[in-house]
């Protein structure tokens, strides 16, 4: 069995080491143009060229939870597509995202920047259940950060596309819910997959809808989000701020009005990095799976997009 290794931004060498001790059976490369046909590829942000080079593949192993990347590319159609699920990310994301509402909702940054400039001060207290907080995708990620914060005892709504019973989460689904399901919400938390039908979703008209000092947490896509419109929503008033991960073009543009703006807070694409060893000890468990015919979980429902 041949497993080609195509990964954009990763050291392939740690990598290639952990899938032949995991897949002694296999003969583990990395893809050149004009490579001999594999079985299986592992990969993140291939070029066009691999998959044109290699139609035969048998399965398609996503070094990362979206597909969105993948999925825009001519994939070859008997392929599966595997993409990771949770291997170590759910609870950062849960770290990421409790920390973001908490640091929020705990006046955190005001209270550093008055210690920085020798303020002994205080601020009311919020109250708790003025700060619902909405997540947006229920599935590997946030279901868990939805719990996370549930844990905290904050009001948590979660948005799904087919319904999903979550203790400690009042559920929503579907478009037709999705207002009743942002008015119910002071704080707003992405976890959707990028694909047609979510793409550009946090818009004005959406992001309007959160109740008046919204504030807004983007850890999926940046093309989930209108730029401009959280601007103008962060300037009227009615949204008290962000934190944001993703962004449509990464790095981050250096002009992009994201990296001055007093309210936002932004990171380098980083609230759950893909953790090499789960994730190899996934990808090789799943592979034996579909060697020995088995229907594996995380497989991409490609016509969906996720
Ligand atoms: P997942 O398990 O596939 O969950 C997706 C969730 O979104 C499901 O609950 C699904 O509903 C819901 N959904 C999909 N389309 C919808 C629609 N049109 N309307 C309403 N709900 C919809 O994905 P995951 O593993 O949790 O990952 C989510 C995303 O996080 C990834 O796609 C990726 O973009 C992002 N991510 C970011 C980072 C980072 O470092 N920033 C790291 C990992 C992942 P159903 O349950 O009804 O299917
Ligand atoms: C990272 O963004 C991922 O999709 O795993």
């Amino acid at each position: 069995m041949k497993i080609t290794f195509c990964c954009a931004d990763t050291e392939p060498e740690p990598w290639l080491a952990g899938l032949r001790a995991a897949l002694p059976q296999a003969e583990v490369a990395v893809w050149q143009p004009g490579a001999t046909p594999a079985d299986y590829a592992v990969v993140w942000q291939p070029p066009q060229q691999f998959f044109d080079e290699q139609p035969q593949l048998k399965g398609i192993f996503n070094i990362g939870a979206g597909v969105d990347a993948l999925l825009s590319l001519r994939l070859p159609p008997q392929a599966v597509v595997v993409r990771l699920e949770d291997a170590g990310m759910a609870v950062q994301m849960a770290e990421y995202v409790c920390q973001a509402v908490i640091r929020h909702f705990r006046d955190l940054e005001a209270y550093a920047a008055d210690v920085r400039a020798g303020h002994w001060t205080y601020y009311k207290p919020r109250q708790r259940s003025d700060f619902a907080v909405g997540v947006m995708g229920l599935g590997v990620l946030g279901a868990r950060v939805a719990q996370a914060l549930a844990h905290f005892e904050f009001p948590v709504n979660g948005w799904s596309r087919t319904p999903k019973l979550l203790d400690g989460v009042r559920g929503f689904n579907g478009a037709a819910q999705l207002d009743a399901f942002l008015a119910s919400s002071r704080v707003l938390v992405n976890l959707l997959p990028l694909t047609p039908d979510t793409t550009n979703i946090l818009n004005r008209e959406r992001l309007s809808r959160l109740q008046p000092g919204g504030y807004v947490i983007n850890v999926a896509r940046g093309a989930h989000l209108v730029d401009e419109d959280l601007l103008a929503l962060l300037d009227s008033g009615h949204l008290a701020g962000a934190t944001l991960d993703v962004f449509r073009a990464e790095p981050l543009p250096p002009a992009h009005p994201f990296w001055r703006h007093l309210n936002i807070t932004i990171t380098p694409h980083t609230s759950a990095r893909t953790l090499r060893e789960t994730s190899i000890a996934q990808i090789a468990s799943k592979l034996m799976g579909l060697q020995r015919g088995e229907r594996v979980a995380g497989l991409v429902d490609v016509g969906r997009g996720y």
